[in-house]
């Protein structure tokens, strides 16, 4: 059997090199997409037969080249990469406002469609696992054009997984919760903020990017072979205790 090609976007930090990790661990070649040209190259070369992509996902054409030089498609492609700008939203601007959508909901689209045409044109089938967030389910404040665009990724995903399951092409999204890690480490380096936080999991710790890469690499794999459109929620019972964390009366 031919060895299967994974492309994780934003593959250079955080959640990203985790999953690509786990996916060279599983047997996966794996290619690594971000603008950040000396991370990604430095993750790559941890992987057994990395390749590092320099490119910005929501730019079509760059997008394109950088897939020809894979020569061929992947079998797998993670959506991964974002950005998050805490403000709010009465004094953001629209320029600010559009730039989070692009990179968090449009690039996502820019990259599954030239993925999906690819398999499509080879008649053959993949998966692609949207990497969202439970702000995108359930928006914490300053998380403007974030929460939108998040939620806008489960959508998305359940769409792309009706239109093309026909093609044998399965989408799905994984939401993760307060991860200790990539885009939060900065948040978790304040003591008193992770244990605020870990005591509002019901699982009592934060997530680990590991914990991500795990989910992610189950819904790629053929034991999640009949999973489609599914959002999984990776958040240690978070979101569900919501009720439980205001006092009763
Ligand atoms: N860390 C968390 O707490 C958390 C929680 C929920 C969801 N997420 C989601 O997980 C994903 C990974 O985030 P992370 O925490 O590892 O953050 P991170 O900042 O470490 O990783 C994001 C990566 O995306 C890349 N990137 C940004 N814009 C890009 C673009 N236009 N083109 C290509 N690459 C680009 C960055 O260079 C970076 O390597 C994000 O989609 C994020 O929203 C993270």
């Amino acid at each position: 059997m031919t060895q299967k090609l994974a492309l994780i976007t934003g593959g250079s930090s955080g959640i990203g090199a985790a999953i690509a990790a786990q996916a060279d661990r599983e047997g996966y070649q794996v290619a690594l997409m971000d603008t950040n040209a000396e991370g990604v190259r430095a993750v790559a070369a941890r992987m057994k037969e990395g390749v590092a992509l320099v490119c910005d996902i929501t730019d079509e054409t760059a997008v394109e080249a950088a897939l020809s030089t894979l020569g061929r498609t992947p079998d797998l492609l993670v959506n991964n990469a974002g950005i998050v700008r805490f403000e709010y939203m009465l004094d953001m601007s629209v320029e600010t406002f559009r730039h989070i959508l692009d990179v968090d909901l449009t690039g996502a689209f820019v990259m599954s469609r030239a993925v999906g045409r690819r398999l499509r044109d080879e008649k053959r089938g993949g998966a692609m696992v949207n990497i969202s967030s439970i702000g995108g389910i359930t928006p914490s404040l300053g998380t403007n054009a974030y929460a939108a665009a998040k939620g806008g990724m489960i959508k998305l995903a359940e769409l792309m997984a009706l239109e093309w399951g026909p093609l044998g092409i399965r989408v799905n999204t994984v939401s993760p919760g307060f991860i200790d890690g990539g885009m939060s480490a900065a948040v978790y380096a304040d003591p008193r903020t992770r244990e605020i936080r870990s005591n509002a999991v019901p699982l009592k710790r934060l997530g680990l990017e590991q914990d991500i890469a795990e989910a992610v690499m189950f819904l790629a794999s053929d034991r999640a072979g009949y999973v489609n459109g599914h959002n999984l929620v990776v958040d240690g019972g978070l979101i569900h205790s919501v009720l439980s964390q205001v006092p009763r009366a």
